[in-house]
């Protein structure tokens, strides 16, 4: 056991004076296949060794408390008075996955709920999927229920769409739910099929923080989401065969031009060519051309950053400080973009020059000291329960 579960174990006997059973769920950083995933394309993305542990235990009053840890504030609430009424904070994603799972008919009773982790906030490396997934493992675990990673990834991800509010796509929670070690996950986000995909030895992805922050809850993110969708219904009205972006080509979306907005356009350019290249970043990465699967992580960055319009400065200034060093493969934004961090595949035995390099570079042109981390592709909650993630 991890020593952040050990003491989200004891902070929460202290608290509610019961024992009660951890349940963690990873964070997660997306390689290539960006804003595709709410017009059923493709993504590839692993989880990270960031975790959120959620710690539960009965109660009899028949009520929901919730205690985070990381903000040192409780919520509670009658189960049955749950209606979708989110509050515009921490505890609407814990109380939105209680609402989802009573939408499928789970019966929960009444409980305490710790919740404590180090997923760095507003990063783009997904807290909110996180902190969904450990709540629904652990109130899974307190019904004494199991469900399959297609209906845990969906009810949560029901739970950020309809009780918070914010308009994400399925990645974050599938992949926080479904990983395993060492492998990145290539996910079609329509069928929800997937593959898991060994990353070679001789490479690490290097996340970096521009420190600049950014939240999927709020406008931007929204306004891309908008822009996509027109475009999409245009498409799907105008083009036999066409249901969602994912169906479409670069002619059937050339042939519709005058019927939509410039920037409709030009985002839906962006997720018709980023799918492509996430399924050409797959054949690469399966015969090992790493310099083809960097040039391509380039390029989806470029298509983010013009087409799609959702960089900024800094990050930009990442990227290029990235490229300039010979030990770096690809680098490229992830997540939902306006801030957030880079992703970036370097040479295993050069990451740790690399990060010195790409700090003190950013820091220069910046004056911004970024957070960076080596990582390797983690367990998903799943595979953490199956390994007695569960205390
Ligand atoms: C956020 C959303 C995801 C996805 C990405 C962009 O992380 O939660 O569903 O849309 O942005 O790829």
């Amino acid at each position: 056991m991890t020593v952040e579960k050990e003491q989200a174990l004891r902070v929460h006997q202290q608290r509610f004076g019961r024992e009660g059973r951890g349940f963690a769920a990873p964070a997660r950083v997306n390689l290539i296949g960006e804003h595709t995933d709410y017009t059923g394309g493709f993504v590839m993305p692993m989880a990270i060794d960031f975790e959120t542990v959620a710690v539960v235990s009965a109660r009899e009053d028949g009520r929901a408390v919730f205690y985070s840890a990381n903000y040192d504030e409780e919520v509670g609430f009658e189960i049955a008075s749950l209606t979708r009424k989110p509050v515009g904070g921490w505890c609407d994603y814990p109380a939105g996955v209680l609402w989802s799972l009573r939408e499928e008919g789970v019966v929960v009773g009444g409980f305490s709920m710790s919740l404590a982790g180090d997923v760095p906030l507003g990063a783009g490396l997904s807290s909110s999927a996180s902190v969904e997934v450990a709540t629904a493992m652990a109130l899974l675990g307190h019904a004494g229920m199991e469900l399959p990673l297609e209906k845990i990834a969906t009810l949560c991800r029901r739970a950020e769409n309809e009780y918070v509010g914010a308009k994400s796509g399925i990645m974050d929670q599938f992949v926080v739910v479904g990983s395993v070690a060492n492998r990145v996950m290539l996910l079609d986000c329509r069928s929800l099929e997937y593959g898991l995909l060994p990353l070679p030895d001789e490479v690490r992805v290097v996340i970096c923080n521009s420190m600049v922050k950014h939240a999927v809850a709020t406008g931007e993110y929204g306004d891309r989401s908008a822009e996509v969708e027109a475009g999409q219904a245009v498409l799907r009205r105008e083009r036999t065969g066409v249901e969602l972006l994912r169906d479409a080509t670069l002619d059937d979306l050339e042939a519709c031009r005058d019927m939509m907005s410039a920037a409709s356009f030009k985002r839906c350019r962006h997720i018709i060519t980023e799918n492509a290249r996430v399924l050409e970043a797959r054949e690469a990465l399966l015969r090992g051309d790493m310099a083809r699967f960097g040039t391509l992580m380039v390029e989806a960055h470029s298509s983010f950053r013009d087409d799609f319009a959702a960089s900024c400065e800094e990050v930009d200034e990442l990227v290029v400080i990235a490229m300039q060093q010979a030990e770096c493969f690809g680098a490229r934004i992830t997540g939902g973009g306006f801030g957030g961090c880079t992703v970036n595949v370097v040479r295993a035995e050069a990451a740790e020059k690399f990060v010195a390099t790409l700090r003190r570079g950013y820091a220069a042109k910046t004056g911004i000291e970024a957070d960076c981390f080596v990582c390797t592709p983690s367990d998903g909650a799943f595979a953490l329960a199956a390994k007695g993630g569960v205390a």
